[in-house]
């Protein structure tokens, strides 16, 4: 058996996984997003820690099987988040995280200073949700905290740290510090040097597949599991999730609602050039790389109009009422900007809205406006991969959007593409139970490790006149943006 953790925004989910792939326990921990101010996104390390621990706890009371059989242990994490460790590896103030936006002056020096070198080298564009903009926020706001950082992690890299003793980053969560050569898979002496971070910071890189070391003896103890338990490097949880997915192959593609949203490729190279619209990092499949957009609150739109507006109902109920409305949903429509937008915009100052609210209008076409409103916003992405010559025969759906088939068949009929459902929507979870199966030597490469793990369960076709109405709709949302900047930022 394996463990996959996947160290999400809104909760820990821990996987149990047998040798053939089944998920054969699971269990779930939240932990809250404190916002001490507009545009701030922070967690406390000591959350994800009392998440982890508990959900192991829970997941081995689940399953008959021993901690002795439990073989290997890998992560998917959240990515970007800061961080920041004193010499004796002590926390030295809340994670800053990947969708927080207080950086757009950092963000703004970065392009001022380096602008087409900084693409060259990290095949990024700086963006507010990146780390290093966090790092520079943080020496530029709190030196004195900056002046007692020995070293910076990510959040999974964290936890790992915690669980091993062993302090290091894993190769493609680093690529989304940005203060990485990507295709040369090494921390960045220019990027370094030119804004003043020392590169003892930065922690020795490894491999999402290889071997860091056991669990420490304290904490077998604490969780129950057993002190020889292999730990592997892990990978960022969109890396992971394309894993979980089976998109480990050039033309492969995945769409993925999380907290997050994501549209994602595989790349067998760094070649590909987007000219900074998509992200390109180091894949946690070795030697591979991915190109993805990302939508800042995806899955967190839908959990904030639920929790907003209908506390108490439970989730499928609430999300299926979106059947009783229709495509369009009686004219209303919604941008999720509620935290900014990443691609295509890369803008934290614009907000989402409501257009077109009328009387005859009910909470069903509500639900169904903020369903549609993010997967208009997936569309974006697609767009831009259609700009540079891509098109995809198939997307695999990942997430909450994999969950309910409603959603599902409306993202085949906004994308004009057929939907891939597997066995199991855990993409970024089975991801990380992958990279241990692997890495355990139970499969030569992560491509045999998919063949055997994941499963079709069911293709959603595109339905023609719902394609010929969503067209009509997003070329209405894609005109919100610009009618809204200047009226939300
Ligand atoms: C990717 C990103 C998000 C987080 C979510 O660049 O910021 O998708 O990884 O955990």
């Amino acid at each position: 058996y394996v463990i996959g953790v996947d160290l999400g925004t809104s909760a820990v989910k821990v996987l149990l996984v047998d040798q053939k792939g089944a998920v054969v326990a699971q269990a779930s921990q939240p932990y809250p997003l404190a916002q001490p101010k507009p545009g701030y996104s922070e967690q406390d390390p000591e959350d994800w820690m009392r998440g982890v621990t508990a959900a192991i706890h829970e997941l081995l009371a689940k399953t008959d099987v021993a901690p002795t059989a439990i073989e290997g242990l890998s992560y998917s994490g959240q990515m970007h988040g800061l961080v920041l460790l004193d010499a004796q590896g002590n926390v030295l103030r809340p994670a800053i995280l990947w969708n927080d936006t207080r950086t757009t002056a950092q963000s703004a020096e970065i392009t001022a200073k380096m602008g087409a070198q900084f693409l060259a080298i990290t095949r990024n564009r700086p963006l507010e949700g990146f780390t290093l903009p966090k790092l520079l926020w943080v020496k530029e706001n709190e030196p004195a905290i900056f002046a007692q950082a020995a070293s910076f992690v990510l959040p999974k890299d964290y936890v790992r740290y915690r669980m091993t003793g062993h302090l290091e980053m894993e190769l493609s969560d680093a690529a989304g510090t940005v203060m990485l050569d990507v295709a040369g898979k090494k921390w960045s002496d220019e990027i370094c040097e030119a804004f003043g971070i020392p590169t003892s910071l930065c922690p020795p890189l490894v491999e999402a597949t290889k071997q860091v070391g056991t669990l420490t003896p304290a904490y077998a103890a604490l969780s129950g599991l057993d002190p020889a338990t292999a730990v592997f490097g892990g990978g960022a949880d969109n890396a992971c999730g394309a894993i979980g997915a089976g998109v480990l192959q050039p033309q492969q593609a995945m769409c993925s609602i999380g907290t997050s949203g994501v549209v994602l490729t595989y790349e067998p190279d760094a070649t590909a050039d987007y000219h900074g619209h998509l992200h390109l990092f180091n894949h946690a499949a070795p030697n591979a790389f991915y190109s993805m957009g990302v939508t800042l609150a995806a899955g967190y739109s839908l959990s904030w109009f639920k929790h907003t507006f209908a506390p108490d109902e439970e989730f499928t109920p609430f999300v299926n009422s979106a059947a009783t409305s229709i495509p369009g949903a009686h004219g209303l429509l919604f941008t999720p900007y509620l935290v900014g937008e990443r691609t295509p915009y890369a803008d934290a100052a614009i907000r989402g809205s409501f257009i077109g609210v009328d009387s005859k209008q009910t909470r069903a076409d509500f639900v169904r406006a903020v369903l549609e409103g993010i997967t208009f916003s997936f569309r974006d992405i697609l767009e831009i991969y259609a700009a540079n010559g891509k098109a995809f025969k198939q997307l695999v759906s990942i997430g909450g959007g994999a969950k309910s088939p409603l959603w599902l068949q409306m993202q085949a009929d906004v994308f004009n593409t057929p939907i891939v459902r597997l066995t199991s929507e855990q993409g970024p979870g089975l991801g990380a139970a992958m990279l241990a199966a692997v890495g355990l030597g139970w499969f030569a490469t992560l491509q045999d490790c998919a063949a055997q793990f994941v499963q079709v369960k069911q293709v959603y076709q595109p339905d023609p006149a719902a394609v010929t109405q969503y067209q009509k709709l997003y070329d209405c949302y894609r005109d919100v943006y610009p009618a809204t900047k200047n009226l939300t930022a």
